[in-house]
């Protein structure tokens, strides 16, 4: 079912609300259309700082509150997540007029059964970036020093670098810019499943 993008929510239930922005994600994953696509992802900085980067999300699942995404073992962010599991996203899409704020724990898949199934199903052009030498986030010495792999067997070794991030969020906190009024909703789910949902001033 596609997303409705011009329904007025002023007058949406919280369980209807949260039925259709669960019906946004699960579009954005395949529809780059839709600016769902790319989020921006938060962790905390080995400093403590906060960091955030856009990234693609590549699955979304409601019923397990599970968000994707695909990143180099080797990069800041894998070492940030390795220390703290403690992650963000951000959603905005100027279409829909939604943000949706989700907030959970990142597991980070790397050379296991899950990691390799994501990495079976990407693209080649997704598999290159896996190969950058030298690592991700390393100064170099001008613009255009360093390599990506160009054979097969190269592309394939970037295999040794490529985990699937899965993130189980237990908040989420969404905010709809509508005419007559914004709308502002938080749902969080118990350890038994049941979700609180309550609407906020926006
Ligand atoms: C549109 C877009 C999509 C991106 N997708 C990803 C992605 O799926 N995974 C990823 O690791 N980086 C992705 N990046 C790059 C990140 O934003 C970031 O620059 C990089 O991962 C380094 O982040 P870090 O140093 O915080 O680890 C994307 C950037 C843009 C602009």
């Amino acid at each position: 079912m596609k997303p409705r993008q011009d329904f007025d929510f002023s007058q949406a239930g919280l369980e209807d609300i949260l039925a259709h922005l669960e019906s946004l994600l699960t579009d954005a994953v395949t529809n780059r259309h839709n600016a769902f696509h790319t989020p921006v992802l938060l962790s905390i900085g080995l400093d403590g700082r906060p960091r955030g980067r856009t990234v693609v999300m590549r699955s979304f699942d409601a019923s397990h509150r599970q968000v994707r995404c695909h990143t180099d073992i080797r990069s800041d962010k894998a070492a940030e997540i390795a220390k703290d599991a403690r992650i963000g996203w951000v959603f905005y899409d100027p279409a829909s007029k939604w943000q949706v704020r989700l907030q959970g724990l990142a597991v980070l898949h790397h050379r296991d059964d899950q990691a390799q199934a994501a990495w079976q199903k990407s693209k080649r052009m997704s598999q290159i970036c896996y190969g950058t030498n030298p690592a991700p986030g390393t100064v170099i010495a001008g613009a255009d020093q360093f390599v990506l792999p160009q054979e097969p067997d190269a592309i394939a070794a970037g295999e040794a670098h490529f985990s699937a991030l899965i993130c189980t969020y237990d908040e989420m906190e969404a905010l709809w810019l509508g005419h007559k009024g914004h709308r502002r909703m938080r749902y969080r789910w118990m350890e038994g499943g049941e979700i609180q949902s309550e609407w906020l001033a926006p």
